[in-house]
């Protein structure tokens, strides 16, 4: 069963300036016009995502698809998908917008998608191979998150590193 429930942290955003508020939640159909923007924004790194909006649609109606909002301003600061059955979960998109990036957002939506996972399972996640764009942030972001790299696939020119996150409580083999 998927775990809904909003989580707050507090960030230190700018040391003594203000102290901004980031809410992770389950995103809902009103988020999809923000969420659009971000994936404009990645799309230079990502490539192109054809009907990245339907699928936007039917995450959020399958209750997969989680986001991060800031307060006071109340923008939408990042977004996740999972996906999956059983014992094998994925984690399918993440991005934080550029204007909120390296302040624990990544990771606040990475725990949360964790949280999210049934324990037992494992969690796979696709990314940047090493020396090409990205891939430094990914990297240490999956690793902070308890992943190990495991290998490098390809497909005609695309090459990704491949991410696993073993479960917390192994199912024990008979
Ligand atoms: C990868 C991404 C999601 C990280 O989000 P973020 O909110 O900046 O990450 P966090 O602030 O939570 O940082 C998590 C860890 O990664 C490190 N990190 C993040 N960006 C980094 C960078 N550019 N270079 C080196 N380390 C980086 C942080 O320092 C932190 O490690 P620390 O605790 O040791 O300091 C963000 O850079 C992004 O959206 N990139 C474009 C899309 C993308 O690459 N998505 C992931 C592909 S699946």
């Amino acid at each position: 069963m998927l775990f809904d429930a909003v989580r707050l942290w507090s960030v230190d955003w700018e040391p003594g300036a203000w102290e901004m508020k980031v809410r992770i939640g389950l995103a809902q159909h009103k988020d999809i016009a923000p969420w659009m923007m971000l994936a404009d924004e990645v799309t230079p790194l990502f490539g192109p995502m054809p009907d990245f909006g339907a699928v936007l649609s039917r995450k959020i109606a399958q209750k997969q698809a989680y986001c991060a909002w800031t307060s006071p301003a109340r923008s939408l600061a990042g977004g996740i998908f999972i996906g999956g059955e059983g014992g094998t979960h994925r984690i399918r998109w993440l991005a934080v917008s550029s204007e909120h990036r390296r302040s624990g957002i990544g990771r606040m939506l990475v725990e949360m998608a964790i949280a999210a996972i049934p324990s037992d399972s494992f969690i796979y996640v696709d990314t940047f191979a090493k020396g090409t764009p990205g891939a430094v942030a990914a990297d240490r972001l999956y690793r902070k998150c308890g992943f190990a790299p495991t290998e490098v696939w390809r497909e005609g020119s695309l090459v990704r590193q491949r991410y696993m996150r073993r479960p917390l409580h192994p199912v024990e083999l008979a």
